[in-house]
């Protein structure tokens, strides 16, 4: 079982705790002359038909679907850890204490999103299409079993603190403005991780040996159903970057683009996690077999 205590994960958050107004507003504005996304994400540059401004644009809307994504993906994790703190309220003091704030810091989150939205839209000057409604992939998220769901939670953690520290912390190309909004978001979801891995122990602990499988399958089932709004997005982020650009490509042009964003996407939001090492940590402390499960499906997002 993990070393982390949700009396420490409490005492960090409380530490770390930022205002939206400290991220967005006033004089904090983005520039669109700077890219937003690292390369290792965003995967424009080896589109070669399109110009160095075109690949920035391009890296602009990644940027938009990016944190759109993750607006997406808190709007089932909010609910999903309300309702893991409620049947225990009055257990343990720190335990509430911790899940409440986590789930605040994740409305906080889903209102910093819409306004970088707004502010996106009004500096870019094209609207972007995005995948959704959040309503609608939140309520087929938590159709599934609540130990899958808190292990896709815990994937997209951990993938957020590789992109942040692995990517982003040392591009000093990208906009400040932007890779700040990425900074203090990785800052509150490092505390999540640890969230995530005392869910997923406290749910296991409850579970049959076969109830863990099948956990782990839905979970996969999961990853292919957000795969499938990888495919759209991929579509879309084409749509918008023609729109953005008056730039029609051909056919060819077209497949590259939508092979390779596909591909960006895919690493980006399932392959990063599902190859995450302290993911794959508290998946094998489940049972070894099913982390190689995931060993084995991993190199279709890689
Ligand atoms: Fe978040
Ligand atoms: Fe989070």
């Amino acid at each position: 079982m993990t070393a982390y205590t949700y009396e420490g994960v409490l005492a960090t958050s409380q530490r770390v705790n930022w205002k939206i107004d400290d991220i967005i507003g006033d004089d904090k504005h983005l520039d669109f002359g700077r890219p937003f996304m690292p390369e290792s994400l965003a995967g424009v540059r080896k589109l070669d038909f399109l110009s160095p401004d075109e690949q920035r644009t391009l890296n602009q809307i990644r940027g938009l679907g990016y944190l759109v994504m993750f607006g997406l993906v808190e709007e089932y994790i909010l609910p999903f850890v309300l309702d893991h703190a409620r049947p225990r309220l009055a257990g343990d003091d720190y335990r509430t204490r911790a899940l409440i704030q986590f789930a605040g810091e994740e409305a906080k989150h889903i209102q910093l999103f819409k306004r970088f939205r707004e502010e996106f839209d009004a500096g870019f000057g094209h609207h972007c299409q995005v995948i959704g409604p959040p309503e609608a992939v939140a309520a087929k998220i938590l159709s599934y079993s609540p130990l899958a769901v808190a292990l896709l939670t815990l994937h997209i953690e951990w993938f957020v603190q590789a992109h942040y520290l692995e990517s982003v912390k040392d591009d000093q190309a990208l906009d400040p403005q932007f890779k700040n909004l990425l900074k203090h978001h990785w800052m509150e979801e490092a505390q999540h991780t640890k969230l995530d891995t005392l869910m997923v122990e406290e749910l296991a602990a409850a579970a049959e040996p076969e109830e863990i499988e099948k956990a782990v399958d839905e979970y996969l089932e999961i990853g292919a159903f957000i795969d499938g709004g990888m495919q759209q997005q991929a579509k879309m982020d084409l749509d918008s970057f023609e729109q953005a650009t008056g730039h029609r490509l051909n056919a060819e042009e077209r497949e590259r683009f939508c092979e390779a964003q596909l591909k960006a996407l895919r690493w980006t939001f399932i392959g990063s996690g599902i190859t995450h090492p302290s993911f794959l940590a508290t998946v094998g402390k489940l049972n070894p077999r099913l982390r190689e499960k995931l060993g084995a499906v991993a190199p279709a997002f890689c």
